[in-house]
């Protein structure tokens, strides 16, 4: 199975992420912005990835702007983020992606870095369902 992996990282967690999914799974990995439909056609599994900034993930644009083309495609999508996946704030978030769209993709919210890092909230563990996910393809 192919593995497309589409990542924006502005401080570097996405970009952790991301490469640990690379790494473990043999997947190929892109900026966001690289985006396109030949790259697409190829791969089995499409993973978008990004920060969430102010309740913005960068990922749903590319997500809805390139949907005509990945809605066969196994979509996972991946937000990462300060408040935690139960908080009020995550699912406004989860909520910009259109109705439609949420319906066929799967979602995660991983942890990202806060402002006043006192734990490290990054962890390679924190991939794991999305591991199982493309083991079970
Ligand atoms: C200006 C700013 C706004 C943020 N807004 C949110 C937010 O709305 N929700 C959230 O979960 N995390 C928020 N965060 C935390 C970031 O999503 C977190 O630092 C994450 O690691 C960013 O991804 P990156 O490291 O790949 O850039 C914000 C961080 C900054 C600096």
């Amino acid at each position: 199975m192919n593995t497309n992996i589409y990542y924006k990282s502005i401080f570097g967690s996405t970009k952790k992420y991301a490469n640990w999914l690379q790494i473990t799974t043999g997947a190929n990995l892109f900026k966001l912005n690289k985006i396109d439909t030949k790259n697409i056609d190829a791969a089995d599994n499409i993973i978008l990835m990004s920060g969430t900034y102010a309740g913005q993930m960068p990922l749903i644009k590319t997500l809805v702007s390139n949907w005509n083309n990945l809605k066969d495609k196994n979509v996972i999508v991946i937000a990462v983020g300060a408040a935690a996946a139960s908080d009020k704030q995550s699912e406004i978030s989860y909520e910009l992606i259109p109705a439609e769209i949420r319906k066929n993709i799967k979602y995660f919210k991983l942890p990202g870095q806060t402002l006043n890092q006192v734990k490290n909230c990054v962890k390679k563990d924190n991939i794991l369902p999305i591991i199982s996910i493309l083991e079970e393809k």
